[in-house]
């Protein structure tokens, strides 16, 4: 096995915490104003955004945001809240408008945050100097494809927050890929269980056992990089070496190569080829399909690749798709969360002309999942099953603190930020 730990932070790592980070409700206030108030957080896709007068509302905590495309094509982010008497502005969760009218007393704004009209302006003895009184505005910024805000006063830049992870991930171009799916899961778990069950490859042999028959699971690459951001690549195309290689391509192997033209026969007795094999194909393919695979490496054509963002982001993907998962905390409860999953591919620029339709999100709670009634994929209907015991057996006077290996390396690097947020000692 071989393992390989790269740490572009020179941070160190906690090995140990208590259980109170995910079961005490009186740390919520500071969390949300140290942790989630001093980062860059990801509210939605660029695609939701592209025309002047779209808009959508991202909920997070106890915020809403409403990011806006003005009519001179800038992107604006608000909180969702009239400067009247205070009424949530926009019920809708997406649209296209040119102002928004509040539903109480008909205060309009402009998309691009000005107040434009208030009904009996002479009943305001105080005065009522619209200029005074637009939406207030947080900052907002976008990272190919992705909408970014910061609730904060005075912010690093976006790049820089994200730092050298964002050079890591310029091939994929993501801002090329269109939504397909876009799932929310209520779970009955802390926001940082659902973050550390996508930081490690500890449990996937156990909880996944399908997983064996598609990855490498022991020669993981890991990254570690400033402001707690994570990154992990698992060799794909291939088994895991833990156990018996097969004479025959398992069926999803099978799958892989038949979707690239390859017969499965041809690999019978070599299984450890197809790895290289699937790589070498794709690049020939990029003529046939109009999808230019040139920019990538063999291992981004070929391997599993999930980069999580701090604080609550996890990016899962492949050269030809990306699924953007985010745990979202709720307002008051530690044990509850929202969970997105927002699924983008990318088609050959032949077919883009005609934009696929955009999916409408789909919201459930967890035990529809488990009724077999909702799906996000097995593998992850894997984790969203356990996650509420996870957090029931938190609760239990039985239960101290963890404790971590080092194949969890990314779960403890993410501790020791919100650490050192929670601490003041973060930005
Ligand atoms: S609260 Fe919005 S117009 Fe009165
Ligand atoms: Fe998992």
């Amino acid at each position: 096995m071989s393992r390989a730990i790269i740490d572009h932070s020179g941070t160190s790592r906690p090995d140990s915490f208590t259980k109170a980070r995910y079961v005490d409700a009186g740390l919520l206030h500071d969390e949300w104003e140290r942790v989630f108030c001093s980062t860059w957080l990801l509210a939605g896709v660029e695609q939701d955004v592209r025309r002047a007068g779209d808009f959508f509302v991202f909920s997070i905590g106890p915020e809403q945001i409403l990011v806006s495309r003005a009519a001179d094509d800038r992107l604006h982010a608000f909180y969702n809240v009239c400067q009247h008497r205070g009424l949530r502005l926009v019920h809708a969760p997406c649209g296209n408008t040119r102002f928004f009218r509040c539903g109480y007393h008909a205060w309009t704004y402009g998309n691009d945050g000005s107040l434009k009209a208030a009904p009996h302006r002479e009943q305001f003895s105080q005065g009522l100097d619209l200029t005074s009184r637009g939406l207030k505005a947080v900052h907002v910024d976008t990272w190919d494809g992705m909408v970014f805000v910061h609730l904060g006063v005075k912010p690093e830049p976006l790049s820089e927050f994200l730092g050298e992870l964002t050079g890591h991930l310029e091939a994929y171009r993501f801002h090329e890929m269109e939504v397909s799916d876009d799932q929310t899961c209520y779970l009955n778990c802390n926001w940082k269980a659902v973050v550390d069950n996508f930081g490690e490859l500890y449990h996937v042999d156990f909880l996944h056992p399908q997983h064996r028959s598609m990855v490498d699971c022991c020669n993981d690459t890991v990254h570690l990089f400033r402001n707690g951001h994570t990154g992990v690549h698992v060799p794909g195309g291939t088994v895991n070496p833990r156990f018996p290689i097969p004479q025959e391509p398992t069926p999803i192997l099978s799958g892989r190569l038949q979707e690239v033209g390859l017969d499965p026969a041809d690999f019978s007795g070599r299984v450890l080829d197809i790895r290289a094999a699937l790589a070498e194909r794709k690049r020939a393919l990029s003529d046939e399909s109009a999808i230019d695979y040139s920019p990538f490496s063999d291992e981004q054509l070929t391997d599993a690749w999930q980069y999580n963002l701090f604080p609550n982001v996890v990016l899962s993907f492949g050269a030809d798709y990306i699924w953007i998962m985010r745990a979202r905390p709720h307002p008051t409860d530690p044990g509850r969360t929202e969970f997105d999953k927002t699924s983008l591919v990318r088609r050959p620029v032949s077919e883009r002309a005609t934009p696929l339709p955009r999916p409408s999100r789909e919201v459930f709670e967890y035990d529809a999942v488990l009724r077999g009634e909702k799906s996000m994929t097995i593998t992850i209907d894997q984790d969203v099953e356990l996650l509420k015991d996870v957090q029931s057996g938190m609760m239990s006077r039985g239960f101290d603190y963890v404790w971590l290996s080092e194949e969890e390396a990314r779960v403890k690097h993410f501790h020791a930020e919100w650490d050192r947020r929670m601490s003041g000692t973060g930005e």
